[in-house]
């Protein structure tokens, strides 16, 4: 009877201190993603808004593929050619949990880079830094217990400066999309894209128009319109990235509610 009990005993302390597996978010994109809330010529303030505050149930992986205890900036050992800042994420994060508490813990992949001049989207082709980076950390985070939930992308501003960029725009974000369906072995990953509403040229229409107008399923969008820019005129301010990580969170759910049967929120 005792060694049964030790054994039953031991197999629930093993159970218990089995972590639940995360749900794992990738954060892909440029600047306005990585980050540029509250800096100011080239220095962080340092303000964390109260939907912004760091949660024991949200963990980051840091550029050495260790989780750690998320904070802002998320990207900055990632994104190292800038200052980084206040961004979506952990406004994304701590509402997610808030309303569905059953997702926790999160685990958020930042990889989005926008250095000093930003980046193209011909930057994330299959053989790019960039779309490698992406995959090997989304692997990496998946290996230590955790299911790919999503991604958050917010890129295009560097691509409204010429029109060439602009006009193949929709071909690459697309076949971004497929080959990361493909390498994560994930052919509905869920993915939810910030439609740009200015950029750094005069071809944002053309942009804005290809995000809008790509219907792969388990696809949606969230509209940057309006959101309040620093002074720099070139990034979303502190608010407006908290405004933004609740609109991408809101996103989210839906997306998973709709797409996950186990929450299908019309069923009784
Ligand atoms: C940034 O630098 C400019 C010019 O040097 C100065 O006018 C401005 O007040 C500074 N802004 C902040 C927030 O420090
Ligand atoms: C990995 O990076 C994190 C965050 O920068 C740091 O706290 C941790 O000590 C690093 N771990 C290793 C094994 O280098
Ligand atoms: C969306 O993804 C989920 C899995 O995450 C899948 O079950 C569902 O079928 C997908 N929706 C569509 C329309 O493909
Ligand atoms: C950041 O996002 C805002 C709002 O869409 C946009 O006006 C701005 O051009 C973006 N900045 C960069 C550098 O991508
Ligand atoms: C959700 O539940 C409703 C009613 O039970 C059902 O008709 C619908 O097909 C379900 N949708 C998904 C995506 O599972």
């Amino acid at each position: 009877m005792l060694p049964f009990m030790c054994l039953v005993l031991l197999l629930a302390g093993a159970y218990a201190s089995t972590p639940k597996e995360k749900s794992i978010i990738i954060l892909a994109g440029q600047s306005n993603m990585s980050g540029r809330g509250g800096v100011h010529n080239t220095t962080w303030d340092g303000f964390v808004p109260f939907q912004s505050q760091p949660n024991p149930s949200i963990l980051r992986l840091a550029a050495n593929l260790t989780w750690v205890q998320a904070r802002d900036p998320l990207h900055k050992d990632i994104d190292i050619h800038a200052t980084c800042g206040l961004g979506p994420g952990m406004t994304f994060a701590n509402r997610v949990l808030h309303k569905d508490p059953g997702l926790a813990p999160l685990g958020l992949v930042p990889c989005a880079v926008g250095g000093p001049m930003g980046t193209k989207i011909s930057e994330w082709g299959k053989h790019m830094f960039l779309y490698k980076q992406l995959v090997n950390r989304a692997k990496a985070a998946r290996e230590a217990g955790g299911l790919i939930r999503g991604v958050l992308w917010f890129q295009g501003e560097s691509d409204t400066v010429n029109e060439v960029d602009a006009r193949k725009y929709k071909r690459r974000l697309m076949n971004l999309f497929g080959n990361l369906r493909v390498d994560l072995g994930s052919p509905s990953l869920p993915i939810v894209v910030v439609a740009i509403t200015s950029g750094q040229g005069p071809y944002v229409e053309t942009v804005r128009k290809a995000q809008l107008g790509i219907k792969l399923h388990n696809v949606s969008y969230v509209d940057a319109k309006g959101l309040p820019l620093l002074q720099d005129k070139l990034h979303l301010s502190t608010p407006a990235q908290v405004r933004l990580g609740k609109m991408l969170a809101d996103a989210f759910l839906t997306q998973q509610h709709v797409t996950s049967p186990s929450n299908n929120i019309s069923s009784p």
